[in-house]
């Protein structure tokens, strides 16, 4: 089925890729931290005051899993459930067509908040392989929460959100995938002096007070 989907992604980029660069090219910013950190809360209030779009990698495969008829729905609800992070070929096609709609609709809508991505060195190596040089990466936003904090906010949301992974057994293996496979990523960027660390353990509006002090200076 990957295959498949594989050559469908590769049958679709090409014509895809000349009509974005006739555009303004995507300025990206990734936006990273442990599950449950506040990645999507600030990144919703991000987008009132900036002109961003607010990309979830999370939330897009959560909707491909949903959608009727979708060929890679039973793989994602199961990645999902596992806390394992899903082929990027799935992710990369999905976050494309995201980015292409927008600028599509509006051209001036340039900029990205990719929230949840990139998540493990297989995911990174996809957004080089189809990106680079298509999107300018012009800084990480990490946000710095303590793993206990994850957990408890991840259960807290767990009892109202209809997330299959906001439990305890999912959380475990979330929090595995996290300082095993997107750790490693965070510090790829921070050797490059590209991550800007915001203190997540505060209160909503704290942390936003420092996401602004850097989209102020960073744009
Ligand atoms: P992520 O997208 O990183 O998984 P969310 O933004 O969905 O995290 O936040 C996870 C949960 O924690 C949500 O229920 C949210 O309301 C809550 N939350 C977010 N930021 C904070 C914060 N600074 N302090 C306390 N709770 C928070
Ligand atoms: O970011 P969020 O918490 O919404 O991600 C939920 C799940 O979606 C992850 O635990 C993972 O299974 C999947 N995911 C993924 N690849 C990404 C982002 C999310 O597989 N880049
Ligand atoms: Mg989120």
């Amino acid at each position: 089925m990957i295959g498949r989907l594989l050559s469908y992604v590769c049958q679709k980029v090409p014509s895809l890729l000349p009509r974005v660069s006739l555009m303004m090219k995507p300025q990206v910013v990734f936006v990273l931290g442990g599950p449950g950190a506040g990645k999507g809360t600030q990144c919703s209030k991000i987008v009132q005051e900036y002109a961003y779009t607010h990309l979830s990698a999370g939330d897009l495969l959560r909707e491909e899993k949903a959608r009727e008829g979708s060929e890679c729905g039973q793989l994602i609800g199961s990645y999902i459930k596992e806390g394992k992070i899903v082929p990027v070929e799935i992710t990369i096609s999905l976050l494309q067509k995201a980015m292409e709609e927008t600028m599509e609709k509006d051209e001036k809508m340039f900029r990205f908040l990719i929230d949840g991505f990139p998540r493990n060195e297989n995911n990174l190596q996809g957004w080089n392989k189809v990106m680079d040089g298509n999107a300018d990466v012009k800084f990480v936003l990490f946000f710095d929460c303590s793993t206990e904090d994850c957990i408890q906010r991840c259960l807290e949301r767990g009892k109202n959100s209809e997330r299959t992974d906001d439990n305890r057994e999912s959380l475990e293996k979330r929090i595995q995938t996290y300082q095993q496979s997107t750790r490693p990523i965070i510090e790829q960027y921070e050797q490059h002096g590209k991550v800007r660390t915001v203190d997540a353990s505060c209160n909503v509006d704290e942390v936003f007070a420092s996401v602004k002090a850097i989209f102020d200076k960073e744009g």
